[in-house]
């Protein structure tokens, strides 16, 4: 079978998506407070066979800016940030097939926790669950959980590997036939079969035995979208599916050939690490249609958005600085998310760039976040098909400007189109996202096998 595109609707259990003024575009509907919202998106993806829905998430309000939460609140920032694992829920209960995604944190969390709460949601969703492993972002994540300070960016991701280790042992602690379930002999489990994890590491203990039994794709599927060196190595070692942000399609070739080479040195097939950068689509039936829907969504911006936004992702206030003094290597330094202070440096040309060039590079809060594919369906399809066949990635993360519309119109106008030219698959491949992934099941004694032989 040729190779096939994977699509990920990116989804937000909050007021807008994650373009900030998307609650105000005149065609979204602004009852995201109800399960009938995230259940008619499912059933449009669904529809349009979209293998995934992913739910992104921060555990705080976006509240650095100006050193509180008014300005969020005010004008609608993010401002709403609820479960997302609950409402994938309610989006499984309205479809059969569609995969579902959320965002966990490992500095936040506990390993048992999350791997119970995934596992769990994987046998109810019977195999089309995903977990996005995140480090977390900011100062105010950590205010909500105890802490005063966001542990700093490579602790976090040594803490996430241990956070790992100690997860997929717990998801593997019932081999896949370890179930008898014979009421005759009264025999319910073999007890040979179901193991126990006995970590004791650096950042956890967690003994086990695990109580979620395995679920018919073995164990949820693994995204991760770190960009920095460190958070690159990380998703080459663990993650199934990876996110990215491209600034071109040559910027995009040059990162995906890189990655897909750390995956190889990291000993894992780098065809089953599907790679996904996050795209806008604003397609028309017609250029012209197309060209006014882009107006419109970019007349939704307001300056706010894109100030509230970094703040958040940075760590830092930008309401603090004069808008074209330069960041001092100190400041530069303590930045939260490295892989997007390494894209503004890099592209701005600036060693110390300034508040100006983080706007405007990075485009947060803006559509020119990421990439925006616009036109009638042959022109959309025709710049997707150049970076699939470049290759720069295996697929796309189809962030929506209005909610459900941009939804709606990828799978009415977009889909039929990349369907045609055999880009994109005509119906499931099969019930679990595995399947619909390209992705073997996992089996747990495999699991065990390789822990018995790196012990010797
Ligand atoms: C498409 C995309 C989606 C992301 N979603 C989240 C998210 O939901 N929550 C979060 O805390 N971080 C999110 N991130 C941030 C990354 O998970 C990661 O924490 C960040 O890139 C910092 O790691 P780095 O310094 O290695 O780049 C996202 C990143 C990308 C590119």
């Amino acid at each position: 079978m040729s190779r096939m595109m994977t699509l990920v609707a990116f989804l937000q259990a909050q007021n807008c998506s994650n373009l900030p003024g998307s609650w105000r575009h005149p065609s979204t509907m602004l009852d995201f407070l109800t399960p009938e919202y995230y259940q008619r998106i499912a059933r449009t993806l669904e529809d349009g066979k979209i293998q995934m829905a992913f739910f992104d998430d921060r555990l705080a309000l976006p509240d650095l800016y100006t050193g509180n939460h008014a300005e969020a609140v005010a004008a609608g920032v993010r401002a709403v940030k609820m479960d997302p694992s609950t409402i994938m829920m309610a989006m499984g209960m309205a479809t059969q097939k569609l995969g579902l995604g959320t965002t966990y944190s490992t500095t936040y969390f506990e390993p048992f926790h999350v791997a119970r709460v995934f596992a769990t949601m994987d046998l109810m969703l019977k195999g089309r669950a995903a977990w996005n492993i995140v480090t977390s972002l900011n100062s105010a994540e950590a205010r909500n959980f105890g802490q005063v300070e966001h542990m700093e960016h490579d602790a976090r991701y040594d803490r996430a590997d241990e956070f790992m280790d100690v997860v997929m042992g717990h998801w593997n602690t019932w081999e896949d036939d370890a179930l008898i379930l014979d009421k005759a002999s009264g025999r319910f489990a073999d007890p040979t079969k179901v193991h126990r994890l006995d970590h004791v590491g650096t950042h956890f203990q967690s003994r086990g035995p695990f109580s979620v039994p395995r679920s018919p794709q073995g164990h949820p599927v693994l995204i991760q979208a770190g960009q920095s060196g460190r958070g690159q190595a990380f998703a080459a070692k663990w993650a199934e599916l990876v996110f990215t942000i491209y600034h071109s399609l040559e910027d995009g070739k040059r990162q995906y050939k890189a990655f897909k080479d750390m995956v190889a040195a990291a000993g894992r097939d780098p065809s089953k690490v599907h790679v996904a950068p996050a795209c806008y689509v604003c397609v028309g039936e017609t250029e012209s249609i197309a060209q006014e829907k882009r107006a419109v969504i970019e007349s939704t911006a307001r300056d706010v958005d894109a100030l509230v936004l970094i703040s958040e992702v940075l760590n830092y206030d930008f309401g603090a600085k004069p808008i074209d003094e330069p960041f001092s290597d100190e400041e530069l330094a303590a930045f939260s998310w490295h892989g997007f202070r390494e894209r503004v440096i890099h592209h701005s040309g600036k060693k110390n760039p300034t508040v100006r060039d983080f706007i405007n590079v990075s485009g947060r809060g803006t559509v020119k976040e990421h990439t925006m594919f616009c036109g009638n369906p042959k022109q959309v399809a025709d710049q997707m098909e150049e970076w699939f066949t470049a290759p720069a990635c295996d697929g796309f993360v189809l962030a929506a400007s209005s909610m459900p519309g941009a939804h709606d119109d990828v799978v009415r106008l977009l889909v039929p189109e990349l369907q045609r030219r055999g880009l994109f698959h005509l119906d499931y491949e099969g019930p679990t996202l595995r399947d619909n992934l390209g992705l073997a099941k996992p089996r747990a004694a495999d699991w065990h096998a390789a822990r018995r032989r790196a012990a010797e």
